[in-house]
């Protein structure tokens, strides 16, 4: 009788280890994936802030920016991904380059601080102009007049020239309709 209870006993327990070696062995296949998607998920983040290395991307040469003080439009190229897909180099926005006589360059955002439209270039008049609701800005990127409804002057960027001919930009945006340089990204 004892013995047979003790039998019963050691069945029972090793019932219970496998048990719950399943139990341990199932929630490890469960979260492993769950892990996984969440740090893809993540993913983009995390390489979109390291792009180019400090939030800087590589713009264009040097060499294709003539140094008449001029804005030139770039396209800001990146690569985008989702939980499925990656898009190497597409657009993410745009800047206006342009370098002076003394080889620096400016950079400005083309987002218009007053409701995100695109800033065009007026080469007649040597002024950026937005067609949305006609803020005028000068070159150096301040407002041209005092009816500009923008509440401030386009958004500067920071630029390094790296291996002497490669232009590289800090692209970020920042919050429009306000006074403040908020950046967003
Ligand atoms: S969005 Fe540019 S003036 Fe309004």
């Amino acid at each position: 009788m004892m013995d047979h209870l003790q039998q019963t006993g050691g069945a029972n327990r090793r019932g219970f280890m496998r048990g719950l070696l399943a139990l341990i062995t199932g929630g490890l296949a469960f979260l492993g994936p769950l892990i996984g998607g969440i740090a893809l998920l993540l993913d983009p983040l995390r390489r979109h802030q390291n792009q180019g290395g400090g939030g800087f991307v590589k713009v264009g040469a040097l060499a294709s920016l003539p140094n008449n003080g001029l804005p030139k439009k770039f396209d800001i190229l990146s690569d985008k991904q989702d939980a499925w897909n990656k898009y190497p180099n597409v657009p993410v926005g745009s800047v206006y380059l342009s370098r002076d006589q003394d080889n620096k360059v400016t950079a400005f955002n083309i987002i218009c601080p007053h409701a995100g439209c695109f800033v065009q270039m007026d080469a007649k008049k040597s002024q950026f102009n937005c067609p949305c609701h006609n803020s005028q800005f000068r070159l150096d990127g301040s407002k041209a007049n005092p009816d500009n409804p923008s509440p401030r002057g386009m958004d500067p960027l920071e630029v390094e020239i790296r291996n002497e001919n490669e232009i590289w930009v800090r692209y970020q945006t920042f919050k429009t309709g306000v006074a403040d340089r908020i950046p967003t990204s």
